[in-house]
């Protein structure tokens, strides 16, 4: 009896200690999965190459064109694109945006050069820690950048020119706003502007100012600049604001003579040209600035050796063929 009562008890241990190995076995394999799904859930970010994309002023409609090309580009390459700028222009805000990027050790950085002296060095500073830096829209020529992409700005001034050449008659003084006075891509427009210009001595630049970017400043300067020269019956602007700003100040001044000439094709420019606002406008393309700029610096990562100078196509925006480029 004694036995049979040992035999049983022997039994119940026994079927007691299989079910906890198994408990425990099944618990451990969970656990293994649940550690493996997590790890796999974290590797989904992090180790994506983390690129920083620094604008000249945040919220403006010509550099969301180029975020949105960027974030494109970033979700079909695996890239993790963080965009960031001032929320106004300022050389000092976007230097101070650049040395962070470098300080948090990026993989990359995709910057516009606003001045050479400041950003110049910088740049080669990033290089020089290893971080690949890409100039987009405005090129530091003189720096160890890896690459530039965006419009060959001079050639985009000589196209703003002979826009206004063949489309102005007879002897005219024209007024000129350009968007920032240190920045190497405005002043390359307007060079190539002048220099078009001055083949044609019918036509005369009699001023030129500066709009700091601003559409209340295009309005502002070009105000004062039409009092001052009452004979300027021909505006071009040279930055994405300037030619809806001169269209401000040519309605509180009633000088609907005036001929309006600008740059890129936010939507009231666009607009303004519909209703013959606006004579032309010089398209220049962020949008594959952005998603170039990305994908070349996707192709660096991976060891390719990319050219130096990659220019984005420009084109000229009129009554003509403004409608046909909307319903592209
Ligand atoms: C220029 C940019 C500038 C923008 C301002 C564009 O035409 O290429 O450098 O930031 O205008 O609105």
């Amino acid at each position: 009896m004694a036995q049979k009562k040992w035999t049983i008890s022997l039994i119940v241990l026994l079927l007691l200690f299989l079910y906890v190995f198994f408990h425990f076995i099944t618990v451990t394999k969970q656990l293994e999965k649940t550690v493996a799904k997590l790890q796999h859930e974290q590797k989904g970010t992090s180790h994506l190459p983390h690129v920083i994309l620094i604008s000249q002023e945040f919220d403006n409609p010509y550099w969301r064109k180029i975020e949105q090309g960027a974030k494109e580009a970033g979700k079909k390459y695996d890239v993790n694109i963080e965009y960031i700028g001032p929320l106004r222009t300022s050389v000092d805000e976007q230097v101070k945006l650049l040395e962070k990027a470098i300080a948090s050790r990026v993989d990359g950085i995709i910057v516009q050069n606003l001045k050479d002296e400041a950003f110049t060095p910088l740049i080669d500073k990033a290089i020089s820690r290893n971080i690949p830096v890409i100039t987009i829209d405005a090129d530091a020529p003189e720096s160890r950048r890896i690459a530039y992409v965006g419009t060959n700005n001079f050639e985009a001034g000589q196209l703003l020119g002979k826009a206004v050449v063949s489309r102005v008659e007879g002897e005219r003084e024209l007024g000129v706003m350009i968007g920032t006075d240190t920045s190497e891509n405005q002043r390359l427009r307007l060079q190539g502007f002048l220099s078009v210009i001055a083949q044609h001595p019918r036509l005369k630049v009699v001023s030129v100012a500066s709009s700091n970017i601003s559409r209340i400043q295009a309005s502002i300067q070009a105000e004062q600049m039409l009092r001052k020269h009452p004979h300027i019956s021909v505006m071009a602007g040279t930055s994405a604001l300037d030619a809806i700003g001169i269209r401000m100040a040519t309605k509180n001044l009633h000088r609907q003579d005036i001929q309006i000439f600008g740059f890129d094709d936010v939507e009231e420019t666009i607009e303004a040209i519909q209703q013959g606002d606006i004579v032309a406008t010089v398209v220049q393309k962020p949008y594959d600035m952005g998603y170039s700029a990305v994908k070349l610096m996707v192709e660096h990562l991976s060891g390719k050796q990319i050219q130096k100078e990659h220019f984005t196509a420009i084109e000229v925006i009129d009554r003509q063929n403004v409608q046909q480029e909307r319903n592209k």
